[in-house]
């Protein structure tokens, strides 16, 4: 029984060594584990003298409870220096202070069209909007385009099973418009427009703005005036502007308008093809077809109407020299563009 005692005073200097919750477990697998040192000492009870094995059975139980409640405590101390080390290790200092809020910006497009939308606002101009998804007799027929008709070729229109289209350009609008009957009427319609094109100078979807005036007597001197003034304001700068003929099947008469290149002021770069010149809009007096269409009394009103790019006006404006730029969603180009 002596050597008990000093079995039972080295199983307690072991457990008081055991540094980790691992080691411990080594610990109480070799004294009290199935083969254990202190479960052999009580196995070896059998070879003592049958007197003895009562006491000697009761010293020995008590030394394997003294061990085992030893590990207990250990236990418990390992395990919840480990929890306060994992606690001090993910403390979060509330008292640091916040990186920052990043300030958001309008993206140059939408931009452009607000600045726009302002622009003619300030001259009397409503705006309004029509749908995405079109049918052909807006986008097209009631526009003058019939089915044979050529114009439709240039159109790359993206077409839904059942016949109807994602407008390939903001001049439906016009139709939705005039057929509320509110005349006269002087507004713009800015959105998306699609169309079935992708290379360096053409995006699937981009957007327009359109223009329509119609009232007694409108006249092609009106539309001049409207575009002069509309590109000095957008643009801030004495830009020079020209109309040449041209052909819509909406409009008679038909121009396009260029304004001088906003790169080289006109003595001619790379972005102008060396002209000097950059077109920015198609224009014209509404087509009697058109007022027909939309149930206009083509005798008494005309009117005047124009259509532009706004990623265009945003390039000039904002000096961006290639389109994709706008849709690549890349924030060190967005962010150099800050709030209206
Ligand atoms: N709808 C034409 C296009 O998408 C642009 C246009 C030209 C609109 C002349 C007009 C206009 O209103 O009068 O290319």
């Amino acid at each position: 029984m002596r050597d008990l005692a000093t079995l039972t005073r080295q199983a307690l200097d072991e457990v008081a060594a055991s540094a980790t919750l691992a080691a411990l477990e080594e610990v109480r697998i070799r004294w009290l584990g199935k083969k254990g040192l202190l479960t052999d000492y009580l196995k070896s009870l059998g070879e003592l003298p049958a007197a003895d094995r009562p006491i000697a059975g009761a010293q020995i139980n008590a030394a394997k409870t003294q061990v085992q409640s030893a590990i207990g405590v250990a236990q418990d101390a390992l395990e919840s220096a480990s929890i306060e080390a994992k606690l001090v290790a993910g403390r979060i200092d509330v008292t640091l202070s916040g990186r920052g809020e990043a300030r958001g910006s309008v993206h140059p497009v939408t931009r452009a069209r607000l600045r726009i939308e302002r622009i003619f606002r300030h001259s009397g101009f409503e705006v309004a909007a029509g749908p995405e998804i079109e049918d052909d007799f807006h986008n097209f027929k009631a526009l003058n385009i019939p089915a044979d008709h050529p114009a439709r070729a240039m159109h790359d229109t993206f077409y839904f099973p059942d016949g109807r289209l994602l407008r390939t350009h903001t001049s439906p609008v016009q139709i939705r418009e005039l057929k509320k009957g509110r005349l006269p009427l002087a507004m713009i319609m800015p959105g998306r427009v699609y169309r079935c094109d992708y290379d360096m100078t053409h995006s699937p979807m981009f957007h327009q703005v359109e223009g329509l005036v119609v009232d007694e007597n409108v006249s092609f001197a009106n539309l001049k005036a409207t575009l002069e003034g509309f590109l000095r304001a957008f643009f801030e700068r004495d830009l020079k502007m020209r109309l040449r003929p041209s052909y819509f099947p909406f409009t008679e008469p038909s121009a396009e308008v260029d304004m001088s290149c906003a790169f080289c002021d006109g003595a001619g770069c790379r972005v102008c093809k060396h002209t000097g010149w950059l077109e920015i809009a198609g224009c014209g007096m509404v087509h009697p077809h058109v007022f027909a269409a939309a149930g206009v009394d083509g005798e008494r009103y005309t009117g005047y109407a124009f259509g532009m790019g706004i990623e265009r006006l945003a390039m000039l404006r904002y000096g961006v020299s290639d389109l994709r730029l706008f849709f690549e969603s890349d924030l060190r180009f967005l962010k150099q563009f800050g709030a209206v």
